[in-house]
């Protein structure tokens, strides 16, 4: 074999392997791709229904069946139970419909919280009752938040980094406090898109140092941003981010996201990662999705 060719096949023996290697099926298999256990926090849909309109998703002339978003979820919370993760829950409170939407109602990092300060006169009773449920869970702190801040909607931990989102929710000022109060650097990111009015409606974190996101969602500058921090990202279409399968939950092997995200979950498979399809039809009536109804708690 010439030097030549011994360099070529090299060179392309990943390319190949992408290509031609079957699926894989199994968590051990997957090289690199390793599932960490997760502590979240979850509300049940009680009291959910569409009643307002705050998003480009709500319309509160269409019918929500509240008994089949109970089912869907309760489906989402047994998905977390089975991958081994435990499972916490917050009660609903009445008049709170979106309090199903978990992420928003604070981040808990490093077993310390901040609290949601939400933007709309409609969920600003949450915050208070999320940051009460923050304050007994045997954190080290949990404060209130000086800003305006949704939370995990738009705040996602990507290993040692915080990405922030703002543009339509979270004030720029909150970036700012996350950063001071966790001493994390925080990378502040502006959505342009009304449908992607949080974060977590464009981009999902995958593990420790990678993500998956809609490049149409942010300006320009920050798509500049997250080419530059993850040249690596699985890219997903209008059609995946339109059904929210960015909406996702990754525990670093295991993705769980939309089911009709459907090229989004090949995508991710042949990066290793195992997506795990879920319908969550009723509660994307309120612009939601998986990530939205699970709040990580990291003690
Ligand atoms: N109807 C809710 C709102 O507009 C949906 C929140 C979805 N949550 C999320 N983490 N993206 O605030």
């Amino acid at each position: 074999m010439s030097v030549l060719t011994t360099v070529l096949t090299t060179a392309l023996t990943p390319v190949l392997t992408t290509v031609l290697d079957p699926v894989p099926e199994d968590a051990a298999r997957a090289p690199g791709r390793i599932a960490r256990p997760r502590r979240y926090l979850m509300c049940p849909p009680d009291h959910f229904e569409v009643s307002y309109a705050i998003n480009p998703w709500m319309n509160p002339d269409t019918a929500v069946d509240v008994a089949l978003a109970g089912r869907q979820w309760e489906a989402l919370r047994q998905t977390y139970l089975a991958l081994g993760h435990e499972v916490e829950l917050i009660a609903a409170e009445p008049g709170l419909p979106d309090m199903v939407f978990a992420a928003n109602g604070g981040l808990v990092v490093d077993g310390r919280a901040l609290g949601a300060r939400f933007t709309y006169p409609e969920r600003q009773a949450e915050g208070p009752a999320y940051l009460r449920w923050l304050s007994q869970a045997g954190l080290t702190s949990a404060v209130e938040a000086v800003h305006v801040n949704e939370g995990e909607g738009d705040f996602l931990v990507v290993g040692g980094t915080i990405l922030a989102g703002t543009g339509f929710r979270t004030h720029p000022g909150a970036h700012a406090e996350v950063q001071e109060l966790f001493g994390v650097p925080v990378i502040s990111l502006t959505l342009v898109d009304p449908r992607y009015y949080h974060l977590d409606t464009a981009l999902a974190v995958l593990d420790d140092s990678n993500v998956a996101y809609f490049p149409g969602a942010f300006s320009e500058g920050s798509r500049e941003v997250l080419r530059r921090l993850f040249p690596d990202a699985v890219l997903a279409h209008d059609e995946d981010a339109a059904v929210l399968g960015l909406n996702a939950v990754s525990d670093g092997y295991n993705v769980v996201l939309a089911s009709a995200a459907v090229e989004l979950a090949e995508a991710l498979r042949h990066r290793g990662y195992n997506p795990i399809g879920v319908d969550l039809s009723e509660l994307l009536k309120a612009g939601g999705s998986a990530k939205c109804c699970t709040l990580e708690i990291r003690a």
